[in-house]
């Protein structure tokens, strides 16, 4: 496994002293971010932080795959209805390796896909559902809350489709993804009997691809999920490493928190040069958004911070977003996520047309002409005064999309170390939800209802003020 980060392009020399950050600076701080690592690792071994340590739980791994076996050629899709850190990680490990959509090869029972029902979205789960045969189909509902009103609803649309169709034998076709000890998914889930998988209580959801969230969709799919931990364990041996040299996690984030804290770089994009990444990005997005945008700090002041995570295609979005992040406000921080090697170069027929663009090109390869892009794009940031990093995988597969998830998680806890707040909750969803309940009239959030009412009353009295 072989992943590598280059912060040079983040340096003063090459980005200028105004947007770029200097190597005696991450000198200085070093000892800072020790001091996150150390903070880490004491939550880490004291089990209050969990996802270290999910790629070494064989048990996991084991019971997972041997459900997988059992169920195997039964089907030829499997429906995940989860949302948020629920789904997002079966959507970076099914676009990481059963490729992106729309070229993934031909399902059938030997080669299921995966249908992910996140959003409520009417229109679109009618068509799911079209899509899908109720015989042909595993359903598996993950929520650690087991009370999400997404997948909650969504849950007993699917769990009514399969009914109508298998009649009893519906609940064998249902598997659960849940917390062990709390919430009505699991009540119901017992009730009807459906195969059961827990996530630890201290993995939270963004979290939790390397638990059964992540895992089962993917063995499903046939994924190698021991590939996967493999990889992600070896990274696992790399973030606890207190060498920043060989401690890609720490030192990205410290090159980061540098940019954002002295730099104002108050978003970053992550920019895969691969459509096999493209699902990560999104996942990354909600893991950095979630962790690290806080009202408050862990000593209780108020500080309102959040580095905006933005996800772009290379090359795609090279012609969409990067006029803006080359001209435009110098408020970011661009991670380029390369791939040394694909696998396919897909060579461009040597012709010669005598057209001076096409026979340029021709007889060399995508691949070459993807890495010669971004780098490109990334020179082009450089002589704009743009800061920006490159995480290299060497290819895309199991073992190092199961590292680089680890990797990016660790950054993330890391920099909420040096940030000093919690990573790990997400106060600023609740009240929203709060309201969702109390517009459906869920029993006991009579108050967020009456809340909600003064809310649309000020706004009927601001309309018609103007
Ligand atoms: O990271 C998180 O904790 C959240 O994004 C959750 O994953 C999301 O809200 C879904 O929660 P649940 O799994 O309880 O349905």
């Amino acid at each position: 496994m072989k992943i590598q980060f280059d912060e040079t392009n983040m340096l003063a020399e090459l980005a200028g002293d105004a947007h770029g950050i200097s190597r005696s600076s991450i000198a200085r701080e070093q000892p800072r971010a020790l001091a996150a690592l150390d903070s880490f690792r004491k939550q880490s071994e004291a089990h209050a932080q969990g996802f270290p340590h999910l790629p070494f739980q064989t048990g996991t791994i084991k019971e997972v795959r041997a459900y997988a076996e059992s169920v195997r050629g039964s089907y030829d899709t499997v429906c995940l209805i989860g949302i948020g850190g629920s789904a997002l990680g079966a959507w970076a490990l099914d676009c990481g390796i059963r490729g992106p959509h729309p070229v993934q090869g031909a399902f059938s029972a030997a080669h299921p896909r995966l249908v992910i029902l996140d959003n409520v979205d009417p229109a679109f789960t009618h068509a799911a559902l079209a899509s899908m045969n109720p015989k042909k189909t595993l359903a598996v509902v993950v929520a650690k809350s087991g009370s999400t009103a997404e997948t909650v609803a969504t849950s007993l649309i699917v769990r009514d489709w399969l009914t109508q169709a298998l009649k009893t034998k519906a609940g064998a076709r249902i598997a659960a993804v849940t917390s062990q000890d709390h919430g009505d998914l699991l009540e119901l889930a017992k009730r009807e009997n459906y195969r059961t998988f827990f996530l630890p209580g201290n993995v939270g959801g963004r979290f939790s691809v390397l638990s059964a969230v992540g895992l089962l969709p993917a063995a499903l799919i046939g994924i190698d999920i021991r590939k996967l931990m493999r990889g992600a364990a070896a990274m696992t041996h790399v973030c606890w490493q207190p060498d920043l040299r060989e401690n890609l996690a720490l030192r990205a984030a410290l090159c980061h928190w540098l940019l954002w804290t002295r730099k104002n770089k108050t978003i970053q994009v992550a920019f895969p040069y691969s459509n096999h990444l493209w699902g990560t990005a999104f996942w990354f997005r909600q893991l950095w958004a979630e962790s690290l945008g806080k009202a408050r700090d862990r000593g209780g002041a108020t500080v309102h911070t959040g580095q905006t995570p933005v996800a772009a295609l290379g090359t795609t979005d090279q012609h969409s977003q990067v006029q803006l992040y080359i001209e435009g406000p110098n408020d970011k921080v661009f991670s380029f996520w390369a791939v040394e090697k694909f696998p396919q170069t897909m060579r461009i027929p040597k012709v010669r047309l005598n057209l001076p663009a096409f026979d340029a090109l021709a007889g060399q390869s995508l691949a070459k002409l993807i890495d010669a892009e971004r780098r490109a794009t990334a020179a082009a940031m450089i002589a704009a005064g743009r800061p920006n990093c490159t995480f290299t995988l060497q290819q895309v597969d199991e073992e190092h999309l199961g590292a680089f998830l680890q990797l990016m998680e660790f950054e993330t806890a890391f920099m909420g170390e040096l940030l000093n707040i919690n990573a790990f909750d997400q106060e600023g969803v609740e009240l929203g939800k709060k309201f969702t309940f109390g517009l459906m009239g869920r029993k006991g959030y009579e108050e967020y209802r009456t809340q909600f009412d003064a809310y649309e009353k000020k706004r009927e009295a601001a309309a018609s003020d103007a």
